[in-house]
């Protein structure tokens, strides 16, 4: 939440800031703002609303032009959308300027003893306190670095901030717990961003921050210190994303080209991990085949989108280890007393690496005893860096608020992570791992094939953007895929969408089906165990006879669902486990033209960031 540019070189700043927040606009967009350090001032703009008021505000009224300059795009959390809370936020003198994402918890008691000192403070925002508390510390030291260290030894929460001062024009100053803050190195100049989508155009030479670190950013090196000042162990990696894969590239909507990417996702997320005999090789997975033979239970914890990912993974963790496994959402997980101990294996899943609830979920399981192990789409986030191993997906990035390729990569790794947790114990055969191997090897032409065959799903979405309710079935692995539909629904189209499991309908949820009310139906094959494949044909009956209008999702060939499928939207012919990486591309094209023709934003939608970094 929030997104973070800092800039120093002998460039633009204002450009390379404006042009870093446009690619950080999806973690908040109820405000921007910017400041450049220029004639020996300070020189800001902020603007309620989208980056564009902001672009707005700069060609009505430029800012200076310097080298030196931090910009922000917000997602509120103290105090509304407005420009007063907007970021950056200055010293009363207006010598220092600050951006932040997170919650400063003991902000009133600071800005309670800073009003007692005679400063005012004019927004609601937990930020604010901290431009006036640097700018106090600044003039005792003259150093923004030290100055940035003493104030967040007095912060308590979860912080990124980052800071200039008219004093010290070569220089930017960030800070970092707990929040995301990268910084990128570049020949005479540096960048600090909460993602690297915001430098990858300029540098991808990039270091990653540790908790509690400090960091300095001048033209000819970056130092980075403890909150202690002591210097920092850092480690510097190299960006594989290129910069074109940030760009919408041609689509209206990046959402658009993420789903459309899929195919190539799912490959890449197996390239490099089968050998030649189809084995798995996933050295990545840094804890060694005997202590993957301890782990009787595994503990799925994620959010959102990849708690539905963690969903699925179970089923096909348990029928193919036979080890326990639960699912839990990671904000639950950490106060309910979960039992773990040193043979439990806790799997994060996790797009962005940065989701505040995961990451303490996973802190917890640690000092349990437990093993982690991160399934994570950003290299250098803080999720794999806290766990004990990780297995990326290669999805390339996510721009659009609503999660699709990083979806169903993470369904590939956990289909990964069962199958090699099934080599090392020995639960499945060589040869039965090596023909899920080659169905998940085909899986992303089959992807493809349901790609080519949306037009009528984009149809149907657009005949039904004047209802207020859609429901969503399934059964099995066809259950979280109807809990997914219905969260995209949720988010893309503000509907009200729900996902039952088809066999609860009788307990309950039947009673809402009313006269043309869209109920979307996954069918499980019916070559796999076809008794759920009968019984979620009785349920389609069930359902139609009370009026409901059916949206089918069945495999070619299911003739069964015909006759009472009032809408039939053909998949390809999976294996059972495997079948949530076809039947949810449909619902994502479904939630993505129904937003549309409701005229939504797509990759905005209301109120959401991509990046939940406070819990
Ligand atoms: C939904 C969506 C969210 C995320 C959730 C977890 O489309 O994108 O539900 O899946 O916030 O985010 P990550 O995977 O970054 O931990």
């Amino acid at each position: 939440m929030c997104g973070i540019v800092g800039y120093v070189g002998s460039q633009s700043a204002l450009e390379i800031v404006m042009a870093g927040l446009k690619r950080l606009e999806y973690r908040g967009y109820d405000s921007a703002g910017v400041a450049v350090l220029a004639d020996g001032g300070l020189a800001a703009a902020k603007k309620a609303g989208k980056f564009v008021n902001l672009e707005k505000e700069l060609t009505e009224r430029p800012l200076p032009t310097g080298t030196t300059g931090i910009g922000h795009t917000r997602w509120a959390t103290h105090g509304g959308p407005t420009d007063a809370n907007a970021h950056p936020h200055l010293d009363n003198a207006g010598r220092v300027a600050v951006v932040h994402n997170g919650i400063i918890e003991n902000f009133a008691c600071l800005r309670a003893e800073l009003e007692e000192r005679g400063h005012e403070l004019g927004s609601e925002t937990d930020t604010e306190v901290v431009a006036h508390l640097l700018a106090e510390e600044f003039s005792a030291c003259a150093d923004l670095a030290e100055a940035m260290r003493l104030v967040c030894r007095r912060l308590e929460g979860a912080f990124t901030l980052v800071a200039v001062h008219a004093d010290e024009p070569d220089v930017v100053v960030g800070a970092r717990r707990n929040s995301p803050l990268v910084v990128g190195v570049g020949e005479g100049e540096a960048f600090l961003a909460s993602d690297v989508a915001a430098f990858i155009a300029h540098t991808r030479s990039a270091i990653e921050l540790g908790q509690d670190q400090v960091v300095e950013l001048r033209r000819d090196g970056v130092t980075v210190t403890g909150f202690d000042g002591r210097p920092a162990d850092v480690r510097s990696y190299r960006i594989d994303w290129d910069a074109a894969a940030a760009e919408k590239g041609g689509y209206d909507y990046f959402m658009l080209k993420e789903i459309a990417e899929q195919p190539k996702a799912v490959a890449d997320t197996l390239l490099g991990r089968i050998d030649a005999v189809g084995s798995l090789t996933l050295d990545e997975v840094r804890i060694s085949a005997s202590e993957l033979r301890e782990v009787d239970k595994v503990v799925i914890v994620a959010c959102g989108t990849a708690f539905h990912a963690g969903l699925i993974a179970k089923y096909a963790i348990e029928h193919w280890t036979r080890i326990p496994c639960e699912v839990e959402l990671a904000s639950e997980f950490r106060y309910r007393d979960p039992i773990l101990d040193q043979q439990t294996l806790v799997v994060a899943i996790s797009q962005s690496g940065e989701t505040m609830d995961t990451l303490m979920a996973l802190r917890h399981a640690r000092e349990q005893g437990a093993r982690v192990l991160a399934i994570c789409n950003t290299n250098g986030s803080t999720i794999p860096r806290e766990s004990d191993a990780v297995l990326y997906t290669h999805a390339g990035p996510e721009v659009a608020v609503a999660s699709t390729k990083a979806f169903l990569t993470q369904l590939v790794a956990c289909y990964l992570v069962a199958l090699y947790l099934g080599q090392v114990r020995g639960t499945k055969w060589g040869d039965e791992i090596h023909a899920v191997v080659r169905d998940l090897a085909k899986i992303g032409g089959e992807v493809e094939r349901v790609l080519e065959t949306m037009e009528p799903v984009r149809e149907l979405a657009r005949s039904l953007a004047h209802k207020n309710t859609v429901l969503f079935l399934g059964r099995h692995v066809g259950y979280p895929v109807a809990l997914e539909g219905a969260l995209k629904l949720k988010e893309l189209a503000y509907m009200h969408a729900e996902g039952f499991a088809a066999g609860e309908l009788k307990h309950g949820p039947i009673a809402l089906i009313e006269d043309d009310l869209p109920v979307v139906v996954v069918v499980p094959s019916p070559r796999g165990r076809s008794v759920l494949h009968d019984k979620i044909v009785s349920n389609i009956q069930e359902i139609r006879a009370r009026g409901a209008r059916t949206i089918v999702i069945a495999e070619e060939g299911d003739e069964a669902v015909v006759p009472y499928a009032d809408h039939l939207i053909r998949i390809p012919a999976t294996p059972t486990l495997l079948q949530p990486l076809v039947a949810t591309v449909p619902l994502q094209v479904f939630a993505c033209e129904l937003a549309t023709a409701r005229g939504n934003e797509v990759d905005q939608p209301r109120n959401l960031a991509k990046s939940v970094t406070v819990e």
